[in-house]
């Protein structure tokens, strides 16, 4: 299917994931609406893009405020009058020590990362099924499939964002309408794990793995095109992982568990937050 022409919110396309996807959607000839609260970014993105050709929308927008969300749709119907693909792709990071984290940064991740993507999808359904066609991609991970230590607010999040998609597919497959989930390993030149790598010094294991921006972005493309129900963009491959997690929970636990445990302990330990676990001298402590 041709993507020229197709009109595609990107949310979070200021940065990491969601700016390579743009500029790979542009080179598609989609015509795009870039959303994020970084206007001058935005705008910086969308001079690059108009240069090339592409019909570009810039809307700043907070996607844990519904009014922006409102505005961003109303805003999207106003200049191309209908809505093809959703992608849902905002996020914010939450990597420390549970007992740590702020009550106002539980709120911020999940208004951000799932409640603001249920809200302007209810927004967009609509508008798609008057056109009987849209394709909704969310952004979730691969620790929305097995949660990750130090990550289970995080986790929390992408696996709403996974349940969410199987509902919107159930009730929407027959009305023309597709929802994928994608779920990326870390990613490089996306902006969560190079800060993560920057701020520790350390890299994933090679069981662990990872990807892409650019392997994302296939997976995107992918998804507008066949509508799956998830995408699993890893190497190596995790899905055995999970398969054995399911019918062996102790064990697949066990080395899911084990794999991440080093790296997100010492991201855990990194953040700003964590000076008081990290000077009592916690008897967990890591010996990297
Ligand atoms: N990088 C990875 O390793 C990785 C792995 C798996 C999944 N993911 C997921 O991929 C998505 C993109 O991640 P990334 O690595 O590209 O992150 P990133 O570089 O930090 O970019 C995050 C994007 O989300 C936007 N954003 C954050 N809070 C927002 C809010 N309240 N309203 C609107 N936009 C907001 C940011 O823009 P503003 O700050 O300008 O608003 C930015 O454009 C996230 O959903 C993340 O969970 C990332």
């Amino acid at each position: 299917m041709s993507l020229q022409d197709k009109v595609v919110i990107i949310t979070g396309a200021s940065a990491g994931i969601g700016r390579d996807l743009a500029k790979r959607l542009a080179q598609e000839k989609a015509r795009l609406v870039l959303a994020a609260r970084s206007e001058d970014k935005l705008q910086q993105l969308s001079t690059e893009l108009s240069e090339g050709g592409t019909d570009v929308l810039v809307v700043r927008t907070d996607v844990s405020d519904p009014n922006d969300l409102d505005a961003l749709v109303e805003q999207t119907i106003e200049r191309f009058q209908r809505i093809d693909v959703l992608i849902n792709n905002a996020g914010v990071e939450c990597f420390r020590h549970f007992e740590n984290v702020e009550m106002d940064e539980i709120l911020q991740t999940i208004e951000t990362n799932l409640t603001g993507a249920i809200v302007l999808t209810r927004l967009v359904v609509p508008h798609m099924l008057q056109q009987s066609s849209g394709a909704i991609i969310n952004m979730a991970s691969t620790a929305g499939k097995h949660c990750p230590p130090f990550g289970s607010v995080y986790g929390a999040t992408k696996a709403g964002l996974i349940g969410f998609t199987q509902g919107l597919r159930g009730e929407y497959l027959d009305r023309g309408i597709t929802a994928t989930a994608i779920c990326p390993g870390f990613t490089k030149n996306g902006g969560i794990y190079d800060r993560i790598v920057q701020a520790t010094g350390k890299k994933t294991s090679r069981a662990q793995g990872g990807t892409s921006t650019k392997a994302v972005a296939n997976a995107v493309l992918k998804a507008i095109r066949t509508g799956p129900p998830e995408l699993i963009v890893n190497w190596p491959p995790i899905r055995p992982a999970i398969v054995l997690r399911e019918i062996f929970p102790r064990l697949g636990e066990m080395l899911t568990t084990a794999v991440s445990k080093r790296f997100l302990r010492k991201a855990a330990e990194m953040s700003a937050h964590e000076q008081d676990v990290t000077s009592t001298g916690d008897p967990d402590q890591p010996t990297v």
